[in-house]
C-alpha cells in the first residue's frame, strides 16, 4: 500500500458543476487528464502524466476499496465508489468515482 503524506484533513470543496475525468493504462499509470482534474489534484501536468494513479491516494482509503475496483475493472464490469484524494498540499477531496474498462480492452 502506498502511503502518501502529509495530510492535513482539511477538505478541498468539489463544486457540483466539474467533472474530473482521467484515463489509465492497464497498470493504472495515469494517461490523460482534464484541467478539473489537475485543480483538485494541485499537481502539475507534467507530474501527473505517466504516474501511477496512487499518487493521489489518500492514506485514509481503505486498500479493499481499490481491490474491489481493479477486480471489478479485470472482470471487464464498471465500478462506482466514494473516493476520498490526496492534494499534493496534503489536503483532499471527496470524488464520487466512476472507472469503466475501455471497451474491448481487458485491463
Ligand atoms: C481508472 C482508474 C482510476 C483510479 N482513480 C483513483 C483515484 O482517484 N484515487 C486513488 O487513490 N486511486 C485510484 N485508482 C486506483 C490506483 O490505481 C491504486 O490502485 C490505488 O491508489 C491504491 O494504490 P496502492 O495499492 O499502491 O496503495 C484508480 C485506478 C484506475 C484504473
Amino acid at each position: 500500500m502506498h502511503i502518501n503524506q502529509p495530510v492535513t484533513q482539511r477538505e478541498y470543496p468539489v463544486r457540483d458543476d466539474c467533472a474530473i475525468i482521467s484515463h489509465t493504462d492497464e497498470k493504472g499509470r495515469i494517461t490523460y487528464f482534464n484541467e478539473d482534474f489537475l485543480e483538485y489534484a494541485g499537481f502539475a501536468p507534467e507530474e501527473l502524466m505517466g504516474q501511477p494513479h496512487n499518487i493521489i491516494r489518500h492514506p485514509d482509503m481503505p486498500p479493499e476499496a481499490f481491490r474491489d475496483l481493479w477486480a471489478t475493472l479485470k472482470a471487464g464490469r464498471p465500478w462506482q465508489g466514494l473516493v476520498k484524494n490526496r492534494r499534493k498540499d496534503g489536503d483532499h477531496y471527496w470524488v464520487k468515482a466512476t472507472a469503466t474498462p475501455k471497451p474491448g480492452a481487458v485491463i
